[in-house]
């Protein structure tokens, strides 16, 4: 299970930053992958309301960490931890902007009525904190978020939040801060504990793709779907995307990922190898299973598209052998 966490506060060492890591820390403990973005640090433009994502799905603004590596990150996440100070009732500047960017996704979604597989099970988590104790303080930030989660599509699964915190240090002394944590990182651990699938082959730009997006869309929230290669190419295969466009799916913004930066940051209980061979690495106590599927990469769209089905098919028969 991959938590991305999105941190809010230009105060690297204050209290939302520390909120975050104890957060991550303890999801990481029960065996989640997790990654914390530091928004501040990040260049990310404001929306231009310019509508092009809604006619096209795609952002006109291109040359900013969002474009680079924000739509991604979201999109592969299981989980989305925001955590922000309370900005004049609401995320910080710099977190807002991220917040708003997030309008491609929507676009995707509700204007496109496309279908990101990710969004059968993510969850996502607020954390928020501020200096007055009013007890409307968070009223702006938790409807903001609402709607952030369904934009990315993501379940709104939980919140924490905390007055009178304002001071370096404030959350850190908080009581029961970390007894808090530990119960909603509770509430998650039927997600951890899900079968963890690696499905590869050498570029994961094309069937190793498809066959995570499948068994996410199909059973995301009874299987830990992974993909990676060999040698992970730049980018996905644009016939790949739109054939499983056809089937209703989207897996725009998916980034190859090596197998080798994979299995750093985690441990597969199954590997579902389709064509890399005898390069692919062998974890010891893992079972492997070979799929015969043709590489598809530079052939017509009629054969990625038959290579699309028979992914669907073993798909589908792998889910029903984990019941
Ligand atoms: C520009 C700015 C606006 C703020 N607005 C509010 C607010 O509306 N309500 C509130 O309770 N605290 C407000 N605060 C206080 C912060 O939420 C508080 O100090 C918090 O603990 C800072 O978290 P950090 O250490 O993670 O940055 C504001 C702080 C700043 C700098």
């Amino acid at each position: 299970m991959f938590v991305l966490g999105l941190q809010g506060s230009p105060r690297k060492k204050g209290n939302t930053n520390y909120l975050l890591s104890a957060f991550l820390d303890e999801a990481k403990k029960r065996g989640a992958e997790t990654l914390a973005i530091h928004v501040p640090d990040k260049h990310i433009k404001p929306c231009i309301g310019c509508t092009n994502c809604e006619k096209k799905g795609v952002c006109s603004i291109k040359d900013d960490d969002m474009t680079k590596e924000i739509f991604a990150l979201l999109r592969r996440a299981d989980v989305v931890v925001v955590a922000t100070p309370i900005y004049f009732y609401n995320a910080t500047a710099q977190l807002k902007a991220l917040i708003d960017r997030s309008q491609t996704l929507w676009s995707r979604k509700y204007k496109l009525g496309l279908t990101d597989p990710g969004r059968q099970d993510r969850k996502g988590i607020l954390l928020a904190v501020g200096a007055t104790r009013g007890k409307n303080l968070f009223e702006g930030m938790i409807l903001t978020a609402k709607y952030f989660f369904d934009a990315i599509g993501a379940d709104f699964h939980g919140k924490l939040t905390y007055r009178r915190i304002e001071d370096f240090g404030d959350m850190k002394k908080h009581e029961t801060v970390m007894a808090d944590i530990k119960k909603e990182v509770d509430r998650l651990e039927p997600m951890i504990k899900r079968r963890k699938i690696l499905f590869a082959c050498r570029e994961n730009a094309c069937r190793s793709q498809m066959a995570k997006a499948f068994a996410r869309y199909f059973a995301g929230g009874k299987i830990d779907a992974l993909s990676a290669g060999t040698r992970p190419a730049e980018n996905i295969n644009p016939i790949m995307e739109e054939v499983m466009r056809e089937s209703g799916i989207d897996v725009a913004f998916q980034k190859p990922r090596s197998i080798d930066d994979l299995v750093a940051q985690t441990t597969p209980e199954m590997v579902i190898t389709m064509g890399c061979g005898e390069e692919c690495p062998i974890i010891s106590g893992v079972q492997y299973e070979e799929w015969d599927l043709s590489d598809p990469a530079g052939k017509p769209i009629e054969f990625m598209r038959n290579v699309r089905d028979e992914i669907e098919n073993r798909v589908k028969h792998l889910i029903d052998s984990q019941e």
